[in-house]
């Protein structure tokens, strides 16, 4: 890994972020009592929210390793990649394919700086801080443009980060922009785009979730099923399409996650009993 950025890796306390909330839930360490009020908070409104970040985790895995044994890809930027847990990105395709090389993207530094420590023997592996909102950022950045060969097939990843595109935002050109810019315009035919996304249908539950990630500072847009079929329009889902992600290519025996914190525990199972909300997603070829 190489990178000569200088971060200010200064952390706010005074609000909960998405890295360090999302990292309780997979059962991590690098997160602060006021993330864990945030999802504590939450959970009273939509106790299947444990079960869907780390089944988001889970998808993360198969998609990976289809991608590298069955797609034949070997070269990966994962947008809004998030604290390093078990299973990244790097190490499940590396597992499978050891030249696999992957761009890692996330606008909280605090993802830089674990990401360093993690990554300080990896050539092939690099971690950036940059705004997804803006794909041209992640286009030129230097280590991008190293380890990506845009002329051979590429997988885009955004695993749980497109409910923070909103279709319109005061930065970038807004959710469609962001999410396909890369796989429409730069990537090769054959490219792959991978995608899991918040949904729910109940147009006040989505407002509900708005107004609450809004007072912690993270603007959201959770969409339904066909809102974020539309933004996938005229990239081609391989089987079994786009679904439930708990339900895309179910692999009993993949590895386990790091275990649930012990005050999650009264959570765990929500989203067996109420499907009104989970992460939608699957795996998109460009034709
Ligand atoms: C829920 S985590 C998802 C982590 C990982 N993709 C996964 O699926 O396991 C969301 C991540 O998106 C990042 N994020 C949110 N908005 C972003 C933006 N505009 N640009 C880059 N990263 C962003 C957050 O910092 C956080 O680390």
């Amino acid at each position: 890994m190489t990178t000569d950025e200088q971060v200010d890796v200064s952390i706010p306390l005074d609000r909960p972020t998405a890295a360090r909330a999302y990292d309780w839930l997979l059962g991590g360490k690098q997160n602060y009592e006021v993330d864990r009020q945030f999802i504590l908070e939450g959970l009273k409104k939509f106790p299947q929210v444990l079960d869907s970040a780390r089944q988001n985790r889970q998808f993360l895995y198969r998609a990976v390793r289809y991608l590298v044994e069955e797609a034949g890809i070997e070269q990966f930027i994962d947008m809004g990649c998030g604290l390093p847990t078990n299973s990244n990105v790097h190490q499940v395709a590396q597992r499978f394919n050891p030249n696999a090389r992957v761009v890692y993207v996330d606008i909280d530094p605090i993802v830089l700086a674990h990401g360093q420590a993690l990554l300080a023997e990896n050539e092939s592996t690099t971690v950036i801080t940059a705004d997804f909102r803006d794909p041209n950022a992640v286009l030129e950045h230097p280590d991008t443009k190293r380890l990506i060969d845009f002329s051979k097939p590429v997988a885009t990843l955004f695993l749980s980060v497109a409910h923070f595109l909103r279709d319109q935002d005061e930065v970038g050109k807004g959710a469609k922009h962001a999410l396909r810019h890369i796989v429409d315009e730069a990537a090769p035919s054959g490219s792959y785009f991978v995608l899991s996304h918040m949904v729910v249908a109940d147009p006040e539950k989505k407002e509900w979730i708005k107004q609450f990630a809004a007072k912690a500072g993270m603007p959201v847009q959770i969409r339904t099923t066909d809102e974020v079929d539309a933004l996938m329009a005229g990239l081609e889902p391989v089987e079994p399409g786009l679904v439930n992600i708990n339900d895309w290519r179910p692999d009993p025996a993949q590895p386990d996650l790091n275990p649930v914190p012990p005050e999650l525990h009264p959570f765990v199972g929500a989203s067996e009993k109420n499907k009104e909300l989970f992460e939608y997603g699957g795996v998109l070829r460009k034709p």
